[in-house]
């Protein structure tokens, strides 16, 4: 018999509910929360609130487009952490109740491994690319910045990570202190499209071994910006596509350099990348042109998988489910995972 699972993603901002048939992705409906824009970041209670105003029609919704009734499924994948932990307590409890109340069970996904697996989202009349195991995996998103050698659905080995800030804090920070709104990424992505990333330099911190660091570049950031400003006001309007571009290269170097280096040190020629920050223009484009060049096979996932979505869940919550891991019902949901 088919395993249709139901993933529950509520870990941020976003309430997305994704129906997979054997690996197969039937349905992926996401309420993104406009509500935080006003206040330039997530405010933590009104997302919680949000996913409890949301997660119902979300999930019936999820159902109906892939054509299944409550009954018919096998189990139910939530994320159980990292995220906020009054969003993930929605997802998590609503997870609970559907399990009990159609007594099948519930599978715990760590957020990251969903990031990690978005590529093995199978999509009807979409040709099936996936990276062969070992491979890497650049992981950035808000709250992360890793190199992972992915050794098997569910194994995973951390190569190098971000020793302070993650790229993604980098992006929408600076964007804030920029006076371009939030989220950051997206804003610097499309305005970087037009300007001249070889404009402006900022220096690169010198991080030994595989990991990252963001925070130096954003104070040079500030401090350049600041400089500048004190000569000529109008700088930042004047220069703001020149400053994008360069700053998101700069930023794009600091990754590249060590993937490099982790694919040379590992000799895996499969690269994937993957979180929020994986739908950057700038960085798949880089991605795909170092792969050309170094005789990778890059893996991108589609940019509907990029952001957080319950597919991603599904996909990971099934590889769970047939290693035979059931979730107690005593489970809670954290903030901080330390491990995959
Ligand atoms: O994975 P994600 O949706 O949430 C978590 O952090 O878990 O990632 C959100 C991050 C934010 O920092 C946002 O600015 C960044 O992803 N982001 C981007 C782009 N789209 C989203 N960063 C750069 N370029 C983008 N196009």
């Amino acid at each position: 018999m088919a395993d249709l699972i139901l993933g529950i993603e509520s870990s941020c901002d976003d309430t997305s509910a994704a129906v997979i048939r054997d690996g197969w992705l039937l349905s992926n409906v996401i309420a993104s929360q406009d509500v935080h824009r006003a206040f330039g970041g997530v405010v933590p209670e009104l997302a919680s609130r949000a996913h409890e105003q949301n997660i119902v029609p979300v999930v019936s919704e999820a159902l109906s487009r892939a054509g299944v009734q409550a009954a018919d499924l096998t189990a139910i994948a939530f994320t159980r952490g990292p995220g906020l932990l009054g969003s993930l307590l929605v997802g998590t409890s609503f997870a609970k109740g559907l399990g009990v109340a159609l007594d099948i069970p519930i599978v715990m996904v760590n957020h990251l491994q969903g990031h990690i697996l978005a590529n093995f989202i199978r999509q009807p009349e979409v040709p099936v690319q996936e990276p062969s195991f070992p491979y890497l995996c650049l992981l950035v998103s808000g709250g992360n910045s890793q190199i992972v050698r992915v050794n098997g659905p569910l194994e995973y080995e951390i190569l190098g990570q971000t020793i302070d800030d993650a790229v993604g804090e980098a992006f929408d920070k600076c964007s804030k202190m920029l006076g371009l709104g939030y989220p950051g990424g997206p804003v610097i992505d499309r305005l970087a499209a037009q300007g001249d990333p070889k404009r402006f330099r900022f220096a690169k911190p010198h991080i030994p071994g595989l990991d990252y660091s963001f925070s130096g570049i954003k104070t040079s950031l500030l401090y350049f910006v600041r400089d500048e400003m004190a000569k000529d006001p109008q700088f930042l309007e004047n220069n703001k596509e020149d400053l994008c571009a360069s700053f998101q290269k700069a930023l794009i170097d600091i990754l590249m350099d060590k993937l490099v280096l982790a694919a040379r040190q590992t000799g895996i020629r499969d690269v994937t990348i993957g979180g929020g920050v994986s739908a950057n223009s700038g960085l798949r484009a880089r991605i795909e042109a170092e792969g050309r060049r170094r005789g990778w096979r890059t893996f991108l996932p589609p940019l509907k998988f990029t952001t957080d979505n319950a597919a991603m869940i599904a996909i990971a919550g099934y590889y769970h489910y047939l290693a035979g891991e059931r979730t107690p019902l005593d489970v809670a949901p954290v903030s901080r995972m330390a491990d995959f």
